[in-house]
């Protein structure tokens, strides 16, 4: 071994490789690095020990605590179920008067009520509820078959239009395509129904309006009513108010009474629990107050 040589500035042993003169020390590896590797290596035996670790063919070494995160889960599952129970047990039981007067509840209701409603409605209906195009507004209190959590909670299990035996049918005929109605009679009455939401008219249009109520109160009114409001034993909707399903300009409402309208809405019967159709119900029906979720 080569002679040991010092450095002369810090007095400390060099490892004798030099670079243009210049020497690398010899500093050993401090003790600190090799206490935390002792430290770090005994966690590891120990968490081995009683934790599982390793894997072992089809199996794994268990630990001696026989800790199982599937365990934890499911056991976290159940306990969260209970505490669950304690207010869906109410919603599924009480009468709905009951449940939509207690603030807790309905704190509940909300929250759990969004989420469904986000899950399984917002695609059609949006995320808070006001539709769109072709898809009801359900936050604007103008309902077609009727907006207390009864009637919604049925509207919800049988759909409309929808594939359910006890499904509601929404019926606007095709009064044009069918041949009941001239299309100068569609466009006089088109123009009446306009005039019901109090839409400024055309001249044109205006002069339209007398023929148009003879037409409106011969065909429509059976379903949509003598004043136009609507009637939700048919799911008719009120035409004198501002809110539209299709719209309530002079094309759209000129094909709406030429064409027909069906909408569909699926039924939820087999796919949501009945707690959870009666708390969208409460959630809905509460829309039109709450102004949508927050
Ligand atoms: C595939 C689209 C679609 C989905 C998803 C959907 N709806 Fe609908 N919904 C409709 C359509 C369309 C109508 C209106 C049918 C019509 O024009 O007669 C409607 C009507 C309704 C009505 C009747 C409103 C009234 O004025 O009486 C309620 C209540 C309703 N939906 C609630 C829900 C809830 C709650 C969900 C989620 C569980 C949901 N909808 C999911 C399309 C949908
Ligand atoms: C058999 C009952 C029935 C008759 C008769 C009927 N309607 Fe309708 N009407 C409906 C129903 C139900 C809807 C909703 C359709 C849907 O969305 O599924 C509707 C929808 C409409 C709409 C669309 C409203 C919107 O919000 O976009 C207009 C406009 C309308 N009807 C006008 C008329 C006129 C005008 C007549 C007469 C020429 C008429 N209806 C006759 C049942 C009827």
């Amino acid at each position: 071994m080569a002679t040991e040589r010092h450095d002369p500035v810090t007095g400390r042993v060099t490892t004798g490789h030099e670079w243009n003169g210049i020497e690398e020390l010899e500093t050993p590896i401090p003790r600190v690095v090799f206490f935390f590797l002792i430290v770090g290596t005994l966690f590891a035996i120990g968490y081995w020990l009683l934790m599982p670790a390793w894997p072992v063919g089809w199996t794994y070494t268990k630990g001696l605590l026989g800790i199982d995160q599937r365990n934890v889960v499911t056991q976290q599952v159940e306990e969260a179920a209970v505490s669950r129970a304690v207010w869906t047990d109410r919603v599924g039981s009480e009468d709905f008067a009951a449940i939509a007067a207690d603030g807790d509840l309905m704190r509940h209701v909300r929250d759990t009520g969004r989420t469904l409603f986000v899950d399984n409605c917002a695609v059609c209906h949006g995320v808070r509820g006001t539709g769109g195009p072709g898809f009801p507004d359900l936050a604007a209190g103008s309902w077609l078959w009727g907006g207390d959590p009864e009637t919604i909670a049925e509207t919800i299990s049988v759909g409309i239009n929808s594939t359910n035996d006890d499904t509601r049918v929404s019926q606007m005929m095709a009064f044009g395509r069918d041949g009941v109605l001239e299309s100068d009679q569609i466009r006089s009455v088109a123009a009446y129904v306009r005039s019901l939401s109090g839409q400024e008219l055309s001249e044109a249009d205006q002069a339209r309006v007398p023929a148009g109520q003879e037409v409106f109160a011969e065909n429509c009114a059976s379903c949509h009513g003598e004043d136009g409001k609507g009637m939700v034993e048919v799911g008719a909707p009120d035409l004198t108010d501002q809110h539209w399903i299709y719209g309530g300009d002079a094309q759209t409402v000129y094909t709406t009474i030429y064409s027909g309208r069906q909408g569909h809405m699926p039924h939820w019967q087999d796919r949501l629990s009945p707690t959870d159709i009666r708390i969208l119900a409460l959630y809905v029906g509460a829309l039109a107050t709450d102004g949508g979720p927050q």
